[in-house]
Parts: C-alpha cells; sequence; structure tokens
C-alpha cells in the first residue's frame, strides 16, 4: 500500500480527536514506522540533516527530522507533548530535570529504528546522533512547534536561555559540513 503525507496528516488528525492524543498518535506512528521504505517514499529522500516540516497549525505539527551523523543538539524543552517515530539509524536522547542552577541530568534513552517514544509537555531533552548513518524520525508535537515560547540550555555551562532556531540551523549547517568534508 502506497503512502502518502496525506495519510500522515489524516492519521495524527484523527488521533488528535481521541481522549489522549500523544498515545493515539503513538499507535499512528507505531504502524507508520513499521514500513521505513514507505515512509521514505512519501518524504522523499534524507540527503543531508535538517528539519523539514511535512504540516503545520497551532494545535499540531509534524516534522520529519534528520540529525547528521556526529551532530548533538543542546537541551531543550517543547512545552507540549512530542511522540517520536524513528524510521532510520538511532537518536540517543539525554534527559535533564530544572535545578537551582541550571539541568541536572536525568536518564537517556537510545531511540532505534522501528521504536516510538512518547514526551510529556515538561520533558527537557538532548539529542545526539552518535553512529555513522543518519537517524531520522517522524516529530509529531502537540502544538504549533515554531511559535511556542520556551527555553533552551547551554551544552556546557547549562544556562537558560529563550529557544533560538537561528542557532539549531547553524548546529545543522556545521554538521552537515563535516559530514560532507569526511565524505
Ligand atoms: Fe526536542
Amino acid at each position: 500500500m502506497t503512502l502518502s503525507v496525506d495519510d500522515i496528516v489524516a492519521g495524527c488528525r484523527t488521533a488528535m480527536t481521541e481522549h489522549t492524543p500523544p498515545l493515539a498518535v503513538r499507535d499512528v506512528l507505531d504502524e507508520i514506522v513499521a514500513d521505513p521504505a514507505a515512509l521514505e517514499c512519501a518524504l522523499g529522500p534524507v540527503e543531508l540533516g535538517g528539519i523539514s516540516t511535512v504540516y503545520n497549525a497551532d494545535d499540531l505539527t509534524i516534522l520529519r527530522v534528520a540529525w547528521t551523523p556526529g551532530m548533538a543538539i543542546n537541551p531543550h524543552e517543547h512545552r507540549m507533548w512530542a511522540v517520536i517515530g524513528m524510521y532510520g539509524g538511532t537518536e540517543d536522547n539525554a534527559f535533564y530535570r530544572r535545578a537551582a542552577h541550571g539541568l541536572e541530568a536525568a536518564g537517556g534513552k537510545e531511540v532505534e529504528t522501528g521504536d516510538v517514544l512518547v514526551l510529556g509537555d515538561d520533558v527537557i531533552h538532548s539529542v545526539a546522533n552518535s553512529h555513522t548513518d543518519f537517524a531520522v524520525a517522524l516529530h509529531v508535537y502537540g502544538g504549533d512547534f515554531f511559535t511556542v515560547e520556551r527555553s533552551e540550555w547551554d551544552f556546557e555551562t547549562y544556562d537558560e536561555r529563550p529557544r533560538d532556531f537561528e542557532r539549531t540551523r547553524r548546529i545543522f549547517e556545521d554538521a552537515n559540513a563535516r559530514w560532507r568534508g569526511q565524505g
């Protein structure tokens, strides 16, 4: 069966009407990531790391996120629930708690191809790809990912600052340049 972007959006939209949307979205993603080839067909191949918008509305955002080998993104929060469905490679997630000064580490989880991870709206995490393949996932958020105000933290000092998409874009760009240089 052919999967389309419309199918992905429709599946998530229906899940939003369920009693517990993030769990319903998890079930939708479980099914979708079980066939990575169909998903890649629908979204196109990954050539470089980056964030592509599949769908964006006030109450729902769907992104395709490809983490370049060797890259890491600093700790950040979303202030909305998120469901991450891996369909290529492995995401290394590290979790944090707010502390008196900045953050303290609170465990981690490797999310592998076929895994689906649900994050509550107060989760703070950083993501790395320490592997040799792109880590590719469908990220579904219960809100408008691009406009909600939220924080990120410096990787080294754990200083809190407003989320900075321009900085994130540069992290992807630098990682892609390094990856190309190795090719
Ligand atoms: Fe995140």
